[in-house]
Order: structure tokens, then sequence, then C-alpha cells
């Protein structure tokens, strides 16, 4: 029976480079899309680029660009790097679009029909400079219980302590530095307290299949007890400025929050495929709306599950639109089994990958041979990555093409034995061939892809044996044994034949070249094309190389941001706030500092104990410097030209007390005094005004 599914993957921002992060997600779907396809489903694929909020805004704003310029950049770069990793959506589109728009007015327009939507006065912080309220992560200050600087609203890093944003002392807006006020304004809330959402979202999240186990055990905990529900109302406004779309009936002055409108856009996107590619508009009503027979399935991190399975489903329950029919979570990459790294250079962007001439169908193998059906995660070992695509795919998989098709070409003319001859010499292999179809299918249909590839390769290591049994190599200098020789040749074809066909979902390029170059196709492969025998190839042409484990050395250094400290790729609930941080921090680096860059730099009040020549060195003089609390401390100035040292002793000046020590030709060096100078000669160092001490901390 013919299914009919529409595919999404999450929606990725638009204010980040694709990672290899990322891409477990969009080849994990491709490679279910690509499948299904060959078993002959109708399936659409859809995406877009998540490009509403304050990130973005704030992002363009440092750029000194609009949003929508910044956006429009972001998705041809993104579309690249999907391109280039063999994902192929029907449709890749953007939010900020006409049909989204259309959409989130029509969901919110039911939902206030139906009653949905309250009007209720929160209180955030709102930043007096940038004028505009800003979420809690852009907050920082200091830790409420230990006193550490520039943390978090959440939580202390230093302490661990967990904590309100507004308990945070002499907190600041980490955007204009200014501090923060608390103000009210009206928001608006989806009433997902209101009894029928937790009726229906009782149901839905208990429904077999519609969840992994896992994620539904998840959405019980979160659901709490039939009639104590956990559930609260959804802020789902924001106030303006934000680049967003605009609340009908609020003046512009109230827009939706990107989370409302980010998984509209799955529809939105859809209907573009639509109607820009002139298809039945009756589609819209088979996938968007309920009561067909259509599918709809979600491919998602774990990290986004809540706003999947309860949010975006009781939205479109009480907006009159279908729900979706099952929603697959995965886990998080690790790389080398830690984080991904900048500073260890794990943090792998998609375009690094393909500018280092790395193959995209290796990721893609080595992704689908970790992939299973749960949420954990999984591991992109570097080692192993390099072992596992060179012993599988160049030498099991290629390798039997390679062996069989020289001596059909050189002796045949590419001509394979008839399908007789094959079944006197291998009789039993119909009914495996069959039974390997079934397994692998069934696999690739319940995403365990590892398991899949296990099975495909389980069958090269037997076909390869073969070859080792029958040494072709020694039949062919042995003229009366050419029909065996053509025989046992024509079955290594076949099979590899068939080993293409089952792993064309996860190499699409290699399969492609397979069916229309090697094997003259002029179509790609059909599930079915497995047990269809071939009568003739075309001469063997490289498929694909071993990886030199130098290039994966490459792709590393090329990642490595050794200037930057160690950046962890943050996971889970707090991956989005620090994703998004980070984005708009590296935007507006080159500008400005933040408060809290410069209080990194430790400056101090200190006395001149005492200063002298430094025998051998014509611009230094040595400085003895008491510092107060911190003691004493030596340091070497470049200052011999404007000052006598006898002149100096007893001054008080500015020093930076935290330079990392430096050993010179003369001694340790353990700190700096701060001196003026111009254009024109002359040398001035600082002074405090009268009344400051040694070890006072200037600020
Ligand atoms: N914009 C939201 C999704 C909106 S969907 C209506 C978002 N974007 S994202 O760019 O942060 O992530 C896009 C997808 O990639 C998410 O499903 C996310 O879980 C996944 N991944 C992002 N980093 C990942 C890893 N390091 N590992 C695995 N998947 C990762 O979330
Ligand atoms: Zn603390």
């Amino acid at each position: 029976m013919s299914r009919r599914i529409l595919v999404t993957s999450a929606l990725p921002y638009a204010n980040g480079a694709i990672h290899l992060g990322h891409l477990v997600e969009y080849i994990q779907t491709d490679i279910w899309v690509r499948f299904q396809r060959m078993q002959g489903h109708e399936v659409h694929y859809v995406c877009a680029d998540d490009t509403h909020g304050t990130p973005v805004m704030l992002r363009a704003d440092a750029e000194g660009i609009t949003p929508e310029r910044l956006i429009e950049r972001v998705w041809r770069e993104h579309k690249r790097d999907f391109d280039g990793f063999g994902v192929g959506f029907d449709n890749y589109y953007s939010t900020n679009s006409p049909e989204n728009r259309a959409l989130c007015e029509a969901i919110y327009g039911a939902l206030t029909a139906q009653d949905l939507i309250a009007v209720r006065s929160v209180e955030q912080f709102y930043d007096p400079v940038k004028a505009m309220f800003l979420p809690d992560r852009y907050i920082k200050g200091e830790c409420p219980k230990c006193g550490a600087k520039d943390q978090y609203g959440d939580s202390c890093e230093v302490c661990g302590a967990t904590y309100a944003p507004t308990e945070l002392k002499n907190p600041y807006s980490t955007v204009s530095g200014a501090k923060p006020e608390r103000r009210q304004s009206e928001h608006y809330f989806f009433k997902l307290s209101d009894p029928r959402c937790e009726a229906f979202l009782r149901e839905f999240t208990q429904t077999s299949g519609t969840l992994q186990p896992e994620a539904a055990n998840k959405m019980k905990e979160w659901l709490g007890e039939p009639g104590d529900s956990k559930l609260s109302d959804w802020d789902i406004s924001r106030d303006a400025p934000y680049f967003g779309f605009a609340i009908p009936g609020t003046d512009g002055k109230k827009f939706f929050y990107v989370w409302l409108d980010a998984p509209v856009g799955y529809f939105g996107s859809f209907t573009h495929h639509v109607r820009s590619k002139n298809l039945d508009e009756k589609l819209l009503q088979d996938f968007l709306r309920p009561g067909g027979d259509t599918e709809l399935v979600h491919f998602i991190g774990k990290d986004i599950l809540y706003f999947h399975a309860l949010f975006w489903p009781a939205m479109l329950k009480h907006a009159g639109f279908r729900t979706p029919t099952r929603i697959y979570a995965h886990g998080f990459l690790t790389v080398n089994g830690e984080k991904m790294s900048k500073s260890r250079g794990t943090f792998i962007t998609a375009e690094s990958y393909i500018r280092q001439g790395l193959n995209p169908e290796w990721l893609r193998y080595y992704y689908a041979a970790k992939l299973g059906p749960t949420m954990e995660d999984i591991d992109l070992n570097l080692e192993d990555f390099v072992a596992r695509v060179n012993s599988d795919l160049v030498g099991k998989y290629v390798n039997i093409a390679s062996r069989a098709a020289t001596f059909l070409t050189k002796h045949f003319d590419g001509r394979l034995s008839s399908s007789q001859m094959l079944s006197k010499i291998d009789p039993v292999a119909v009914g495996e061939r069959a039974e390997a179809s079934k397994t692998i299918a069934e696999a690739y249909d319940a995403r365990e892809y590892g398991k899949a590839l296990r099975e495909i390769m389980r069958i090269a290591d037997g076909i390869n044996q073969y070859v080792d049994l029958k040494k072709p190599w020694v039949l062919a200098k042995d003229e009366p044994q050419r029909d065996l020789l053509q025989a046992i040749c024509s079955k290594c074809i076949f099979d590899f034949k068939m080993l293409s066909v089952f792993l064309a979902p996860v190499l699409p390029a290699t399969a492609r070249k397979v069916a229309q170059e090697f094997f003259g196709l002029e179509r790609d492969f059909i599930w079915s094309d497995y047990n269809v025998y071939p009568e003739k190839i075309n001469p063997y042409s490289h498929l694909t190389n071993r990886i030199d484990p130098k290039q994966i050395e490459a792709l590393v250094a090329a990642n490595r941001e050794s200037l930057k400290p160690a950046a962890a790729a943050p996971h889970s609930q707090q991956r989005h706030a620090q994703h998004q941080e980070n984005a708009v921090k590296a935007a507006t680096q080159p500008e400005t500092i933040s408060i809290d860059d410069f209080t990194k730099i430790d400056l101090r009040v200190a006395r001149i104990a005492n200063a002298e020549h430094v025998e051998g060195a014509d611009k230094l003089l040595k400085l003895t410097l008491d510092v107060g609390s911190l003691g004493t401390k030596q340091v070497f100035a470049g200052i011999k030209s404007a000052y006598d040292p006898e002149q100096l002793k007893g001054r008080l000046t500015v020093m930076v007390a935290n330079l990392a020590p430096r050993k010179m030709k003369f001694g340790m060096s353990e700190g700096m005094v701060l001196a003026a100078s111009g254009e024109a000669p002359g040398l001035y160092i600082l002074s405090p005004d009268s009344g400051a001490q040694p070890g006072m901390r200037i600020k």
C-alpha cells in the first residue's frame, strides 16, 4: 500500500552556520525520505530557515544591515551546505514568508475564537539604552550566593547555585552594558492549561507510535497527574521592537514569539512548495487538514521535544489543522566523546568539511552506521570515522565491483553470464536476496540505520570471501574455465548491484553513479532493482577514495579557534540561549567590548618602592611596586628615555596586576605600568589622585 508522507526536519536558526551536529538530523531525515521514495511512496520533504527573534535582530543591528538582508545571506549559506551534503529538500524556504504569516494569523484567529488566548501583564527586563525588552539570557550579573561576576540569570558556573534572574546582583544588559530595569507589559498567552488542551495532549502523547517510548514517558512527567496538570499557559507574544510577525489588532506593538511561527513554517514551506510548483491545491487539504490518510512526520533533536510534542500539536488541534502522525527525536552529536568545542577544533562547520575536499557521503555513511531509533547521543570518533569508511566503503563495498568488473570488461566485453548459468553456480541466492531486502527495508523504516548497514556489510563480507575462495585471477589464466570465470564475476556484479540499491538512501551520489554510469540505467535506483539481474556493465570507473588521516587533521586545524577560551558547545535546554548569545557576541565584538571584557583587566594603584637602571638594557627600568594586599611585584618598564629612576621612587602609579608573568632577558616581569604616548616624542606614566592607596582596584 502506498503511503503519502509529509516529512520535515527542524528549521535551523538563521543566525549561525550549519555544523556537523545539525547534519545528524538532516542526514537522518534525508536517508529516511530517500528510502521511502525508493519504495514508491509519495513523500514531500520540506524545511526552511527559522528567521525571527531577538538574536537575529541584534545581529543584523550589529552588522549594520536589515534583518531581511541578514536572513537572505544566511539562507544562501544554509542552502549551499545542505546541497553539499545531498540533503534533498523538495522545498527549502523561510519562516519570514507571506504563506507563513497568513497561516500564523489564521491559527491565532482560530485560537482566539476558541477562547484559548488570554492577555496578562508580565514583568520583564528592559534595556533602557537599547529601548527594548530583553530575554533573560541577555542579562548577566554577580552570583547572589558566591558573588562570582558575569553569571547568567539562571545559574552560577562557579558555585553551581541556581536562582531567578531577578536575584542577580549588579545586573547588566549584555547588549548595551546598561543596568536593566524591570518593566510591566501586556503579553498574549495560549491557554495550554485549559482542560481541552490537557485532555487532548494526554491522548496525543500516549497514542502508541506518535512518540518514542522514552519521549512519551517524558511527556507523562511534564503533564503530571490527570486533574493536577502541570501545564501552564504559554507566552506567545513579544514587545516591539522585534523581528517577526505583528499580532493582528495590536497596532504593531506586539509580535508573535518566534517559537509560535517557527513550526507553522513547516506548513508555510509546504504551501509554497505546492503553489510555486503548480501542484494540485488539493494537496494542501490532504496534508494540512484533518481526516485524510496522509502522514505528517517530524524529525527533531531531543532539545526541542516539548515545543513539538506539546505546544505545536495543541495549537494545530484547536485551530482546525491536522496533528503530527509521528515525532522522531534524536540525540546530540559528540566528537571524540566530548561536546563539540571550538578550541579543540571539533566544532566543525559543514562548509569547512566540504572545503577540505572531504566526501560528504563518508559522513553520511558514518552517521548512518551510528544511528538508531532512540534519543541517545551519537559520537563521531574521528579515528573510527577514518577506519570505518576505509574498511567498509572502500575495502568491502567498492572492492567487489573493482575486482569483478575488470575480468568482465577484459574478457567478455562487459556482458554478464545468462541467468540460467548464474543459478547453476549460485542456486541458494534467490531466497537470501529477498530475505536481506526485507530485513534491511524494515530497519530503514524503523530508523535503525546502524542495523541496516551491519546487514549490508555482512553480505559484502560474504561476497569478498567468495571471491577469495574462487580466485577469478587464477581462472582467468585458464582458457577452458572462461564460462565459470564469467559466471562468478557475474554473481559478484549482481550482488554489487543489490548492495548499491540497499546503500542508495545513504550514498545517493555514489548510487546514482553506479546506476547510470556503471549499469547504464537512465534513472536512479528504485528498491526493486536489487533483484533485477543486469545484462551488461560499462567499464568500472573510480567510485570513492580512502580517507587520508591527514585530511582529518587539516579539518580539525581549520576549525580550531585557539584564541578563544574553550567555548564548549552547550547542551540541551541551555543550548539555544548559548548559541544565540555566542552569535550575538561574535557579531558585536569588533566595535565594542562588553563591561565583562573590561573587568577582566585587574588595574591597581601601585607605589613605586624602588626604580633602577638595568645593566645592558637601553630602554628599560626595573621597578619594584608595592601593590598593597597583592604584595610587591617586579616590573620591567620601557620608560628609561623619559624618567630618572630617582624621580620615580615613592610615586603612585597604575599597573595591570593580572598580566601573565613574563620571563625577560633581565628577569621576571610580573605586570605592566601604564603610560601615555602620542605621535610626538614623550612618555607619561599615570598618577592617581591624592588619597588613593597602593592595592586599590581601578574600575
Ligand atoms: N530553530 C529551532 C528549531 C525550530 S523547528 C520549528 C532550532 N534550531 S537549531 O539550529 O538550533 O537546531 C536545528 C536542529 O538541529 C534541531 O533539531 C537541533 O536539535 C539539531 N541540532 C543542533 N545541534 C545539534 C547537535 N550538536 N547534535 C544533534 N543535533 C543538533 O532548534
Ligand atoms: Zn556562585
